[in-house]
């Protein structure tokens, strides 16, 4: 079957996430094997204003997948907000003969390639964030590689934590969502995991479960702290040793959670996420974001997409309240 679309440019938009370059790899190859020339374009909406651009072939991918960040640069352009901006965006598109574009990034990303679909580019966007913050999609490229930086790290400092029996306060990234929070707190054994979707109450969240964990014998406490909680890290330290008289070291994680080489299932998906894209364009689809639900690979309408709301992993919080030793009732 003869393919929709002729060429195709891909980029990375907004903050970086291990796992995009095997996303690229994927777009390339899957774009060649179905006979589609395709285009790298560096450094995102940015570089599409500025036909900032790299020819990409089967070699120019090889080896990538292994490796963090991207090999396409990223940045955030406020200049594409602005109508002037997109339309040179276009003019980029019509120079290269572009009649596709696959954009890996966050809602955002997508947002921007909504912008070019209404221009008659068929568009695609496939979720790039460490967050886990893209509502259609369980998984987003990234998130398994960063619970696993912040794992890691987080093990280290329990062993200080404890030797000294101090308390931790471990801030990680997650933009204005707990998922990140949510998962390394259940990973690492937290006693206290506090998230931006639900409001602190400190003697409840804070002082009652770290109290429990000191009646039960322990002498260190681990504190997750997800980016979005007012006042981070650093508030919530404070109120630890105001109110609970304990000595307490602050951690922020920070970009060292966007960095490193993806695990196996980063990889996986965002190589199975890349194929997809392109199937959708050589179908003749556009406007579509991919996403995974559980295993599963599937497509939504970036409008329907851009309108669905995320809500955390009850699941996942039940069971780590059920493990701190508060008492229920
Ligand atoms: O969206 C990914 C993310 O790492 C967020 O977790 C964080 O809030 C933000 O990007 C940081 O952005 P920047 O790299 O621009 O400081």
């Amino acid at each position: 079957m003869e393919s929709a679309v002729r060429r195709i440019g891909v980029f990375t938009s907004g903050g970086d996430a291990p796992g995009m370059n095997a996303a690229i790899r994927s777009v390339v190859r899957t774009s060649l094997h179905l006979g589609i020339d395709c285009i790298g374009i560096r450094r995102g909406y940015h570089g599409l204003i500025n036909g900032d651009i790299v020819k990409l072939d089967f070699e120019s991918v090889s080896d990538i997948s292994r490796r963090g960040g991207t090999m396409l640069y990223s940045a955030r352009s406020l200049e594409f907000k602005e109508p002037f901006g997109q339309e040179k965006a276009i003019g980029t598109c019509k120079l290269m003969g572009l009649d596709a574009l696959v954009g890996i990034g966050g809602d955002g990303t997508f947002q921007g390639l909504l912008a070019l679909a209404n221009h008659g580019i068929s568009v695609i966007g496939i979720p790039g964030t460490i967050d886990n913050d893209i509502a259609c999609s369980t998984y987003t490229i990234g998130y398994d590689t960063a619970c696993n930086t912040a794992l890691e790290s987080i093990d280290r400092l329990r062993d200080t934590m404890k030797s000294h029996e101090r308390c931790s306060v471990v801030e990680v990234m997650g933009h204005r969502a707990g998922h990140l929070a949510v998962s390394v707190g259940i990973s690492c054994g937290a006693t206290v995991v506090l998230v931006p979707e639900h409001p602190v109450d400190f003697a409840r969240d804070v002082a009652e479960p770290i109290r429990q964990a000191r009646l039960g014998g322990r002498t260190h406490f681990m504190v997750i702290v997800a980016e979005g909680v007012p006042n981070g890290g650093y508030g919530v330290a404070q109120q630890i040793r105001e109110e609970l008289a304990l000595d307490t070291r602050v951690t922020v994680l920070g970009h060292v959670q966007r960095g490193g080489s993806p695990t196996a299932r980063d990889r996986m998906m965002a190589t199975y996420m890349g194929n997809e894209a392109v199937r959708l364009l050589a179908a003749g689809k556009t406007c579509r974001v991919v996403a995974a639900q559980g295993e599963e690979i599937v497509d939504y309408d970036i409008t329907e997409a851009l309108s669905m709301k995320k809500g955390l992993d009850q699941r996942g919080l039940a069971v780590m309240h059920a493990l701190t030793g508060v008492r229920q009732g």
